[in-house]
């Protein structure tokens, strides 16, 4: 019996994927990530039973601390933060003996030595056999300082050691423009090789994500039309309702192009636009996205202005409450030209979407959260309905990312009554009506695929670079433009009124989702 279909915590986990036993060793253990994210996500793996039996959980910060006291700690993150609660008294008590504290500073040599020694003493005890995942949840100034100690220390197994694993999963952002990024993989190359390397982009963690190459590459009606011929133009949208949350200080210094655009919005685009892959694997999968990125027109310089547009919310409303703008936030300069907003016009040069736009954007106190994919068929030769066929719009297909996960096709169908008239309407899958239950974290996801070596869901060291080399000129280009007059959208609205310039140069309109 296929006990998945049984345990809800299993949603989207295979019962033959278990994890090997493997110490986990999280860099950057007393910050928000861990909490909220990591250790609930293991906690669900254990409770899972995805986590082979003598799995360890290592947390090293600078924080002084106990084990006790680290395991009180998340406890009470997991029980506030987990998908599932409360926190199931016995799994916990099962799930705690793993994990382990070890403290010291990023640069410590000495801090490393004790690293060591904790990790042979989790080998003996734990039967972790060697296997190691660091997992790098610290600033992004600290990755290669880590993995540079990390060889010192002589814990990184060679990539070709077929008894024990080490694997690094390294969290965004990836540098900050092309040169940092390739800077940063020249350090983790001198000390790691790329296939230990995994580059977490949490968006490829999530079901509806993961469903796009499903829906495009496993079945076969639709193939034929995801293409130049039958479309009109894309849009790719990830609105968010919240804020910068506190966290002022790093995104001054990153903005939506970077927070979003350079990562979780080019990976929705890789997978909407890639050709088949040969097979459903790491190289595979990736060498097909990495050529829509080599296949993007780069922006001229003159034309940034028009093929682009960026925002900055000042205060507005939602949901009734008041709310400051992003210049009134914590830690955000009084004249702050970040964007909270990006929107951009892109065009992908190859055979299949030659003369298709790809319309992206993403904000930060947009009117509602949502993510999705809106791909926009062309209209109908002739109207052969006559007028109540104006009303119609043109065939669209929804791949919903979040909140509302699901896919929606709408087409056009006869009004019941005597007359020919034509209306919209929708055919709409769910995936809480379909599978009946919540999806699995997507943190949940990668972790158990970088236990498994499995690197598909993560991003390539091209990807990065790629990514990198189509921004990093508009961001560049930007910052030399004259000063933007921001604050240029009220919270809660839908963004700057150039984006919506943007689209209406084209005679397009943004979708309200
Ligand atoms: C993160 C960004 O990578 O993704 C955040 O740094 C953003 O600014 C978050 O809020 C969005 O993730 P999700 O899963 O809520 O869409």
């Amino acid at each position: 019996m296929n006990t998945s279909t049984e345990n809800p915590l299993r949603a989207g986990l295979d019962d033959e994927r278990l994890a090997p036993a493997s110490a986990i060793v999280i860099f950057g253990a007393s910050g928000d990530l861990t909490r909220r994210k990591l250790v609930p996500a293991l906690y669900h793996l254990q409770l899972a039973r995805m986590l082979a039996p003598g799995s360890a959980i290592v947390g090293f910060a600078r924080k002084e601390s106990s084990h006790d006291e680290f395991r009180k700690e998340q406890r009470e993150a997991t029980a506030q933060f987990s998908r599932s609660k409360p926190v199931d008294a016995e799994a916990w008590a099962s799930f705690e003996p793993s994990l382990s504290y070890v403290h010291g500073t990023f640069d410590e040599p000495a801090a490393y030595a004790r690293l060591r020694e904790h990790l042979e003493s989790v080998d003996a005890t734990f039967g972790t056999r060697g296997n190691r995942l660091f997992y790098f949840a610290t600033p992004p100034e600290f990755f290669s300082v880590i993995a540079k100690q990390l060889k010192a220390a002589g814990l990184i197994a060679e990539a070709s050691d077929r008894g024990r694993f080490t694997r690094v999963i390294v969290e965004k952002p990836f540098g900050t423009n092309l040169e940092s990024s390739r800077a940063l993989d020249r350090a983790l190359h001198e000390v790691i090789d790329e296939s230990q390397i995994y580059r977490i982009d949490h968006y490829l963690g999530k079901e509806a994500v993961q469903n796009v190459l499903a829906f495009r590459f496993g079945n076969a009606i639709f193939e034929p039309l995801w293409r130049r011929e039958y479309i009109d133009h894309v849009q790719i949208t990830v609105a968010e309702e919240i804020g910068i949350e506190g966290r002022g200080k790093f995104y001054e210094g990153a903005g939506a192009t970077r927070d979003i655009i350079q990562n979780h919005l080019f990976q929705l685009l890789m997978l909407v636009a890639m050709e088949p892959p040969s097979a459903f694997d790491a190289d595979a999968v990736r060498d097909e996205k990495v050529k829509v990125l080599r296949a993007l027109r780069p922006m001229h310089r003159d034309r940034i202005a028009e093929l682009t547009a960026r925002g900055q919310y000042g205060r507005g409303t939602l949901g009734g409450g008041l709310l400051p703008a992003y210049r009134e936030e914590k830690d955000v300069h009084p004249d702050s030209r970040t964007e909270t907003y990006a929107a951009m016009r892109v065009e992908i040069e190859n055979w299949r979407w030659q003369g298709v736009p790809f319309y992206v954007r993403t904000g930060k106190r947009l009117t509602r959260r949502v993510s999705e994919i809106a791909v926009r068929f062309r209209g109908i030769p002739v109207a052969l309905f006559g007028r109540s066929q104006a009303e119609t719009a043109p065939n669209e297909l929804v791949l919903r990312i979040q909140p509302d996960e699901g896919i929606t096709l709408r087409f056009a169908a006869k009004q019941p009554g005597s007359h020919m008239l034509l209306r919209d309407v929708n055919m709409d899958f769910r995936y809480g009506a379909t599978w009946g239950r919540t999806s699995a974290d997507a943190y949940e996801r990668l972790i158990l695929d970088a236990l498994l070596g499995d690197a598909t869901l993560f991003a390539r060291d091209d990807e990065v670079d790629e990514a990198w080399r189509y921004v990093s000129p508009i961001i560049d280009a930007w910052n030399e433009m004259p000063a933007p007059s921001f604050p240029n959208y009220a919270a809660g609205t839908w963004g700057p009124a150039s984006a919506e310039a943007l689209v209406e140069r084209d005679g397009r309109r943004w979708r309200r989702p």
